[in-house]
C-alpha cells in the first residue's frame, strides 16, 4: 500500500465499503479511457469509474470551459441569473425535445430524483401523492432516494411507506418474478403490475411513477415493450412518468436519453440527469420538466432550492460536455460500438457456461450475469452477495491493467464513449482468458 493510500484509509470515511477493508490505489491522472495511479500503474477504464466519465478522463474542451468560467465568475446564487445556467438549460431542452419545458439544477442524481418527486406532487396537486418505483432499482443514497430505490444495500435504512413509495416488481426477464418465459411477456406483466398499483393506490392516489428506462446499477435492462407500456398506462391514468436517466443518459444507451429509443411513445413527463451531464468533471444534476408540468408550477411558490443549484462552473462544464458529445458524434459512436461490444459478449456467453445472461447492447452498456449452472440458472451467489470467483476475476483484471465494475453476480461494462475499438477488444480478450481460467462453481 502506498503512503497516500494509507493516510486516506485512516482519514477518509469511504462509501459502499467496510472501512477497514478499503485499500485502493490513489489515482493521480487520466486521459481518454485510461487513468493511472501514483505508482505509475495504468488502467483501462471499463466502467467510466462510476458509469459517469462518459467523455473519458480530462476532456480538454470541458476543462477549458471550466477554466474560462472560473476566470470570469465562479458563483452566482440561483436568485440571480447566470449565463452558463441558461445556456445549459437551453441545450438540454433542445436535445430532449422538451420544447416549452424548464430545467431545475441540482448537485447530483439523488437530489434530482427527490426534486422530480416534489415537482410531480406539486404539479398533480397531490402533495402526499404516492410514487411507484420498483425493486432492484437505484435512485440515490439520500433518505428519500433510498426509499425510492429498491436496493438491497439501503432498504433497511429508509422505509418506503414513510416516504409514500409503492414498490413494483422488476421487468427482470432472465428471472421473471411473474413466471413468464419471454422478454416481452415479462415486460408486459411488469408494466401491468404498475398499472394495478396505480389503480389500487390508497388515497390520495399515485402522483408519479419513477423508473429507469434502460440501464441501471442493479443490472436489469428492461424488455423493449416495458417503457412504452408504462408510458401508456401512466398517461391513461393521469399519473406522471419520471425517467431516471442518471446512468442511462448521455449516450450510455445509444441515445442522448434512453427513452428516445421509443420516440414520442416513450417521452416522459420529467427526467432526471447527472453523471454524463458533465462527464463527471464537476458534480451536477438536473430535472427536466415538460411544458405541461412546468406550466402547472408557473404561478405557485416553488418551496425548494439548494445553495449551489445551477452553479456556473458546473453548468459551463455541462454545456461544454454537450458540445463535445455532439462534435465527436459520441452518441452514434456508442450505439455502433455498443452493438459490436454486445456481439462479442454474446460470443463469450456461447463459449463460457458460467455466463448465464448478457443484457444491454443499445449503447456502450452491458451486463453479464454469472451462474453456477447455465441449465438451472442457479446464481453464483444469492443476490446481492458478491461471489469470490467474480471478485478474483476483477482483481486479476485490475492486476493486468483493466478496471471492471461488479455488483453481486453481475459484471457491468460501461466504458467511456471515447474508448478505442482496439482497447475495447483487448479488454474483452482479457475477460475471455480470465473467465476461462476461473472456476465458477
Ligand atoms: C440510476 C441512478 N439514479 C440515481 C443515482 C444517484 O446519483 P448520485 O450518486 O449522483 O446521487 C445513480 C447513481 O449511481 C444511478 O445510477
Amino acid at each position: 500500500m502506498n503512503p497516500a493510500s494509507s493516510s486516506e484509509r485512516r482519514d477518509v470515511l469511504h462509501s459502499w465499503c467496510v472501512q477497514e477493508a478499503w485499500n485502493a490505489p490513489t489515482v493521480t491522472g487520466g486521459r481518454g479511457a485510461r487513468f493511472w495511479d501514483r505508482d505509475g500503474r495504468e488502467y483501462l477504464d471499463m466502467s467510466s469509474l462510476a458509469e459517469c466519465s462518459n467523455l473519458g478522463h480530462q476532456h480538454p474542451a470541458v476543462i477549458a470551459a471550466i477554466q474560462e468560467q472560473a476566470a470570469k465568475l465562479c458563483f452566482v446564487t440561483a436568485a440571480w441569473g447566470a449565463e452558463p445556467r441558461a445556456e445549459l438549460a437551453r441545450l438540454l431542452l433542445d436535445k430532449s425535445g422538451f420544447e416549452g419545458g424548464k430545467v431545475f439544477f441540482t448537485l447530483g442524481g439523488a437530489d434530482a430524483n427527490e426534486h422530480a418527486v416534489k415537482f410531480a406532487r406539486q404539479a398533480t396537486g397531490k402533495t402526499a401523492g404516492l410514487i411507484v418505483a420498483r425493486d432492484r432499482s437505484y435512485h440515490g443514497a439520500s433518505y428519500a432516494a433510498m426509499a425510492l430505490s429498491g436496493d438491497a444495500r439501503t432498504q433497511a435504512q429508509a422505509d418506503p411507506a414513510a416516504f409514500g413509495v409503492l414498490r413494483a416488481l422488476p421487468p427482470y426477464a432472465y428471472r421473471c418474478p411473474f413466471g413468464t418465459t419471454s422478454d416481452l411477456a415479462c415486460g408486459a406483466a411488469a408494466a401491468a403490475q404498475v398499472a394495478c398499483l396505480i389503480d389500487e393506490a390508497p388515497a390520495p392516489g399515485a402522483a408519479a411513477v419513477l423508473m429507469e428506462p434502460n440501464a441501471g446499477t442493479n443490472g436489469i435492462v428492461a424488455p423493449d415493450n416495458y417503457w412504452p407500456a408504462l408510458r401508456e398506462a401512466t398517461r391513461q391514468r393521469r399519473v406522471l412518468l419520471i425517467a431516471d436517466e442518471v446512468m442511462s443518459g448521455f449516450g450510455r444507451c445509444g441515445e442522448w436519453f434512453a427513452w428516445q429509443r421509443h420516440g414520442e411513445a416513450g417521452r416522459p413527463d420529467l427526467m432526471t440527469l447527472a453523471k454524463g451531464l458533465t462527464g463527471a468533471h464537476i458534480p451536477l444534476g438536473a430535472v427536466v420538466l415538460s411544458r405541461e408540468v412546468a406550466a402547472r408550477l408557473e404561478h405557485e411558490m416553488l418551496c425548494t432550492g439548494l445553495t449551489y443549484c445551477g452553479h456556473p462552473l458546473a453548468c459551463a462544464a455541462g454545456a461544454a460536455a454537450i458540445r463535445a458529445y455532439e462534435q465527436e458524434d459520441l452518441i452514434e459512436r456508442s450505439k455502433d460500438l455498443g452493438r459490436r461490444m454486445f456481439e462479442r459478449l454474446k460470443a463469450l456467453q456461447a463459449k463460457h457456461p458460467a455466463i448465464g445472461d448478457v443484457r444491454g447492447g443499445q449503447g456502450l452498456f452491458a451486463v453479464l450475469e454469472f451462474v453456477k449452472d447455465r441449465a438451472t440458472r442457479e446464481p453464483l451467489a444469492p443476490w446481492p452477495e458478491s461471489p469470490a470467483a467474480l471478485r478474483a476475476l476483477v482483481d486479476a483484471a485490475r492486476a493486468a491493467g483493466v478496471s471492471f465494475a461488479t455488483r453481486g453476480n453481475l459484471l457491468l461494462l460501461a466504458p467511456p464513449l471515447v474508448i478505442g475499438e482496439e482497447e475495447l477488444n483487448d479488454a474483452i480478450d482479457l475477460l475471455d482468458r480470465l473467465i476461462g481460467n476461473q472456476v465458477f462453481a
